[in-house]
C-alpha cells in the first residue's frame, strides 16, 4: 500500500471527528451541488456520512441504537426513526434537501438483509442508490487494493481479504466490542451499562485493557487461523479497536505488522458514502 493514500484518508478522518455531531458542515455546499450520503446501520449506532462529488466530508451525526443486531436490522421502525432523526437535523444543518443514499450489509448476510438496509432508507424519502458490503466500503475509503480489513464493531469480528480491488475472502465470526462489555462486567460485578462506560474510560485504559486482552488476543487468533490467507497490510477498523495497545497486541500474535487509522469507527460509514454516486 502507498504510504501517502494512508495518510489522506487519516487526516480526514481526523476533519470528521473535528465536525461529527457538532451541528455545523465541513464546508458549506449550494443547493443543487451533487452529495453523497452514507448510512451505516451498526450493532451500537447508525452513523450518516455526507461527502461532495469529490469524496471530501461535508457533515455526518450519529446515534447510538439498538435497533439493529450482529449486522442486521431487528427493529425497522427504530432504525427509521433514529434515521430520520439524523436526516433532519442534516438537512437543516447543510441548508437544503438530501436526495439520495448508499447503504451497507456485512457480507455473506444475503439479499433480504440488503433489502430491509434498503427499505429503512428508503423509508426516510431517500432514494437508496446501492447496498454496499460493509468491508468492500471500508477498503474503498482507505484506498486499499491489497490487504486485509479487519472491522472489529459492537458485535461482529469481520475479516476481508482483498487482492486487486477485489474481495477473495470473507470471515465473519460473533465478537465484538460487546464481549469485552460482558467479560469487563463479570471481572468487576458490575452491570453492561457500567461496564461499557468503564470500558470507554481514557483514565481506567491500562487496567481495563489488562481484564480484555486476551479478548482481543482471541479476535487476533481468529486471524492468524487464516494462515496463508492473509495478505498486507493487516489494518484494524471498527470502534472496539479504541485502545491504544490494541495493535501491539495484534502485531505480536500475527507476527506482522498491523495498521490503525484514527478515530477507526468512521471508516466504514464514510466508505458507504463513497459508494452513492
Ligand atoms: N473509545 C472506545 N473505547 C473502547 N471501545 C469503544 C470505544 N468507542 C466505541 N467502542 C466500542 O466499539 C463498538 C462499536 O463499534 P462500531 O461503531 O464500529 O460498531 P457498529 O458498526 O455499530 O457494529 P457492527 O459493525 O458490529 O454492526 C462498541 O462495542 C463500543 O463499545
Ligand atoms: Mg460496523
Amino acid at each position: 500500500m502507498k504510504k501517502e493514500f494512508l495518510k489522506s484518508s487519516n487526516e480526514q478522518l481526523k476533519k470528521f471527528a473535528e465536525i461529527v455531531n457538532r451541528d455545523k458542515p465541513l464546508r458549506q455546499v449550494t443547493v443543487d451541488e451533487k452529495l453523497k450520503v452514507g448510512v451505516d446501520l451498526g450493532t451500537s449506532s447508525i452513523v450518516l456520512t455526507v461527502l461532495d462529488s469529490k469524496n471530501k466530508i461535508v457533515y455526518g451525526a450519529y446515534e447510538y441504537d439498538h435497533a439493529v443486531q450482529d449486522g442486521i436490522v431487528v427493529n425497522f421502525i427504530e432504525s427509521v426513526n433514529i434515521l430520520r432523526r439524523l436526516k433532519e437535523k442534516a438537512e437543516k444543518v447543510l441548508g437544503r434537501e438530501l436526495k439520495t443514499a448508499c447503504g451497507a450489509i456485512p457480507p455473506k448476510t444475503g439479499k433480504r438483509s440488503a433489502k430491509v438496509v434498503a427499505n429503512v432508507i428508503e423509508e426516510t424519502g431517500l432514494l437508496c442508490t446501492g447496498v454496499e458490503d460493509e468491508p468492500t466500503a471500508a477498503a474503498k475509503f482507505l484506498r486499499l487494493s491489497n490487504g486485509t480489513v479487519v472491522d472489529i464493531g459492537g458485535g461482529t469480528t469481520g475479516i476481508s481479504v482483498f487482492k486487486d480491488n477485489k474481495l477473495i475472502h470473507v470471515i465473519d465470526e460473533a465478537t465484538g466490542g460487546f464481549h469485552m462489555t460482558l467479560v469487563l462486567g463479570g471481572r468487576y460485578k458490575i452491570k453492561n451499562d457500567e461496564a461499557e462506560e468503564l470500558k470507554r474510560n481514557k483514565n481506567k485504559e491500562s487496567e481495563v485493557y489488562a481484564v480484555i486482552r486476551p479478548v482481543v488476543e482471541k479476535m487476533a487468533t481468529i486471524v492468524q487461523n487464516m494462515g496463508a490467507e492473509i495478505i498486507d497490510p493487516v489494518i484494524v477498523v471498527g470502534g472496539a479497536t479504541n485502545f491504544t495497545e490494541f495493535t501491539t497486541t495484534f502485531s505480536k500474535k500475527l507476527k506482522r505488522r498491523v495498521y490503525k487509522p484514527p478515530y477507526p469507527q468512521f471508516v466504514t460509514p464514510l466508505g458507504i458514502a463513497i459508494f452513492d454516486d
